[in-house]
């Protein structure tokens, strides 16, 4: 692809919680794909972590393990920037400018954070509030035309939007307007035991979730508890919502159609589409495990990953930033 196609693109996981199977098919594998053909620049999203309650120590541990997860997964930091969000200070100054250029209406209407107020009463704080004004200072931090996100963060990202347009109709072209990339299929798995709700890093019913550092035995047995629909029918349809997320892991994860995996498992059991699902996964999951527990004894090689990646960012967040001081009217005298 020439210099001149490549497009710039921006996402982030927040470690609050262990990877899990929907983030690997929601967000990483495009990421990784992506990283290909165009200029990408991927975050552990620490700050972000903050706005719900979380152990200091389980953070910093958390955020290395992100980092060699990362890279296990083929994401290249030769390819790619990547960094830790608290590391690149712009973005919290950024994210303010923002604050002040987004209602109150708007962020309040926002289902995540009515959903974890809902959840956490005692602990409903400013920064959850502003998590996805924080959240658009990322993306527009480093000018980004596309953003790799699971089926969740599309009102957030459209929020980002809205207020990229405003600050540029308000003081004058400053920020691309970026568009989401979503999956066709995978953009929103389900939890195993409930598949009427996202598979999440949090999620309360841990059996329902398959964490990407879950042994063989662990997948297998999650699996095989996964709750299955009415009938026997191994086909994706509406009433059919267990099945349909199978089928939809299975195929991401083989590469093939719904279709065609309708069309392998079309005159066998429940039981064993299950054993195969989880035995696909299991597979797949295999080298990038291996990988990652390389990585993780080598703390020295991933905070050089995290330096030569804040270091990076920095340079390209600092030139949005300064466009941003000058046109809101912040004084810059001549040093
Ligand atoms: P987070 O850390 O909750 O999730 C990371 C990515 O994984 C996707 N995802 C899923 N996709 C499909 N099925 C699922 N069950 C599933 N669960 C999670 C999410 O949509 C996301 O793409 N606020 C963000 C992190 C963030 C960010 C950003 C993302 C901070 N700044 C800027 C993009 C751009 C979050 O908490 O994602």
């Amino acid at each position: 692809m020439s210099e001149q196609q490549k497009k710039i693109v921006y996402s982030a996981l927040k470690p609050t919680g262990d990877l899990q199977l929907g983030n690997y098919i929601g967000a990483l594998r495009n990421m990784v794909r992506m990283q290909e053909e165009h200029d990408c620049i991927y975050t552990i999203a620490d700050m972000h972590s903050i706005t719900v309650d979380c152990v200091p120590a389980d953070l910093r541990r958390r955020t290395y393990e992100f980092m060699a997860l990362f890279l296990a997964i083929g994401l290249d930091p030769q390819k790619s920037i990547l960094f830790v969000q608290s590391h690149v200070h712009q973005h919290a100054e950024l994210a303010w400018v923002l604050n002040c250029n987004t209602q109150f209406g708007e962020a309040r209407r926002m289902t995540q954070f009515k959903d974890k107020s809902a959840k956490n009463p005692e602990n409903v704080n400013v920064g959850l509030f502003a998590y996805p004004t924080l959240m658009a200072a990322d993306i527009l931090l480093y000018q980004a035309d596309l953003v790799p996100i699971g089926k969740d963060q599309k009102q957030h990202l459209e929020l980002a939007r809205t207020v990229a347009e405003r600050f540029n109709n308000r003081y004058s072209p400053t920020f691309v307007v970026p568009d989401g990339i979503f999956n066709t299929h995978g953009a929103k798995i389900q939890n195993l035991l409930d598949p009427s709700s996202k598979m999440g890093k949090t999620d309360d019913n841990t059996e329902g979730v398959i964490y990407l550092l879950d042994d063989r035995a662990t997948i297998m047995r999650k699996f095989k508890r996964a709750v299955t629909d009415c009938g026997h029918e191994i086909v994706a349809r509406q009433d059919k919502p267990g099945i349909t997320n199978l089928l939809t892991i299975y195929s991401v994860i083989k590469g093939c159609t719904i279709k065609q995996a309708e069309a392998e498992f079309a005159d066998k059991s429940y039981a064993d589409f299950k054993l195969a699902v989880g035995e696909a996964v299991a597979d797949h999951l295999e080298p990038i495990q291996a990988k990652y527990k390389e990585l993780i004894a080598d703390k020295a090689y991933l905070d050089q990953v995290m330096v030569e990646g804040a270091q990076k960012a920095a340079r390209l967040a600092d030139r949005t930033l300064a466009k941003v001081y000058r046109k809101v009217g912040f004084a810059q005298p001549k040093r």
